[in-house]
């Protein structure tokens, strides 16, 4: 088979792709870093009489003008499954652009399947080997699945992308059109860790035991954790982010997948997302399986594995362990993404017996001390991310609050115990007002 020729077939321009886009068409698109940047540079140049469009987006890098411009209303509509910060700034602006997709990453796209057809996905791909396959890159997270229910599949194909094994493949014959770029991937900007994250890192440490599964979230402080297992044994990695950290710590020898029940000796991730550095790590490495979210992030699958540890950020947590970590009262802010998702399956792992740990991390106050994120009630308007009957352990600067099994008085105290000294007084004359305390 000629797969040259079938790719060159399907060659075709962003200017053709965004003409022929008709009112009404629904497009759903990758993760950073695999981003449809040029799909998306071009998406506001839509034909003047088209409207009603709508693109699912998840963490965009950047303020694309098709959200961003007011112009736009009522012709795009940007879906977000989780705000970066151009989606939050539009949302902020009070644009009719954006609006979230509250979801758990692994059913994310059964969901939306389920509740709209989906005419184009729009992705960005590795190059084509001899063999007509190209792959998925950094992400099979939605990817995959997002192929499998979309009526046509666009790939922008970018010699920059590394190739990668797991659900990545994807075969030229399952591809309709194809757009060549050359442009660098996204990377992260790694921020040391304050103190205050640093102390947090410590007491996260401390419960991580040599063996561990371990999935860690997006924030400052689970990227803290990841400095501080210089001196653990074996641990092994089925998250839904691969990170630079994890990379640094195979390197040193602390990451084996050696004592992983599932996938022993692969990293199991659903995205890749750090430097240039961890892009060419993954590129053509057989240990780093990118798989489906729907796979990766399935509750069930992640607590088979033997200690599966999960560590999530969140913005705040009330004093019985509920969780916001996707908004500030009304004001959405990120996503649940996969919290929801890993927290469950390292707690599942605890329930089948294999000694799952699932961790909420956050620093006790915001605003320069002004703000306790520990707080006796969430704000208005809050979404909950982790009900408190799947909350296992809380961790501040403070210390390691426990609360799984606790009773609401038991974790009240276990919560003050936990918050800034300077807002523990306050919240005991709050908690024995609702009557937590007595
Ligand atoms: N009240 C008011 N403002 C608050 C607040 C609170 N309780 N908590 C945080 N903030 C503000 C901070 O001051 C900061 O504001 P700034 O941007 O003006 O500096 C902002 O909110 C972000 O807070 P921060 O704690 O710095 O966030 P982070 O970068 O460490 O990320 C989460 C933390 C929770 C937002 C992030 O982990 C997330 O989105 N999690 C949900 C999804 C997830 O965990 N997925 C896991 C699988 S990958």
């Amino acid at each position: 088979m000629n797969y040259e020729s079938i790719y060159r077939e399907k060659l075709c321009t962003i200017e053709s792709l965004v003409e022929g886009i008709q009112s009404g068409e629904t497009f759903a698109t990758s993760v950073i870093p695999m981003t449809p940047q040029s799909f998306f540079s071009n998406l506001h140049l839509i034909r003047e009489d088209v409207k009603g469009v709508e693109v699912f987006t998840i963490l965009n890098p950047s303020p694309y003008d098709f959200f961003s411009k007011k112009e736009f209303e009522g012709r795009i509509l940007n879906n977000c499954w989780f705000y970066g910060p151009g989606d939050r700034a539009a949302a902020d602006k009070g644009l009719h652009t954006v609006t979230y997709v509250p979801n758990n990453a692994h059913q994310a796209i059964a969901d939306l399947v389920s509740s709209r057809r989906i005419d184009y996905f729009v992705g960005s791909a590795s190059a084509m080997d001899e063999h007509g396959f190209l792959t998925l890159s950094c992400s099979a997270f939605i990817e995959r699945d997002l192929i499998k229910a979309a009526r046509k599949v666009v790939l922008e194909v970018n010699p920059n992308a590394p190739r990668t094994f797991g659900d990545s493949p994807i075969h030229i014959s399952e591809v309709d059109h194809i757009i060549e770029v050359d442009h660098k991937l996204p990377e992260e900007t790694l921020i040391s860790p304050t103190k205050t994250e640093e102390r947090i890192g410590e007491f996260i440490a401390d419960l991580i035991e040599d063996g561990s599964t371990i999935q860690m979230g997006i924030g400052g402080v689970p990227y803290a954790v990841s400095k501080l297992l210089y001196d653990k044994k074996d641990l092994g990695v089925h998250t839904e982010m691969l990170t630079e950290a994890m990379m640094e710590l195979f390197e040193a020898g602390v990451i084996t997948n050696s004592k992983k029940t599932l996938y022993q000796g692969r990293f199991v991730c659903a995205f890749v997302f750090g430097t240039q550095k961890l892009y060419d790590f993954v590129n053509n490495n057989p240990s780093v399986f990118v798989m489906s979210g729907s796979f990766t992030n399935d509750p069930y699958v992640l607590g088979k594995n033997y200690r599966m540890t999960s560590i999530n950020a969140a913005l705040m947590v009330d004093l019985t362990g509920q969780v916001c970590s996707e908004a500030i009262g009304t004001r959405h802010y990120s996503g649940t993404g996969g919290q929801l998702d890993t927290h469950r399956g390292a707690v599942q792992s605890a329930l089948n017996g294999l000694d799952g740990k699932g961790i909420i991390a956050l620093r006790s106050t915001a605003k320069n001390g002004e703000v306790s994120k520990i707080v006796p009630f969430l704000p208005l308007g809050s979404p909950v991310t982790v009900p408190r009957q799947d909350i296992d352990y809380i961790v501040t600067e403070f210390g390691v609050a426990h609360l799984r099994g606790k009773t609401a008085y038991e974790r009240a105290k276990a919560m003050i115990s936990i918050a800034h000294p300077d807002h523990r007084s306050t919240l005991e004359s709050e908690a024995r007002k609702i009557g937590l305390l007595f």
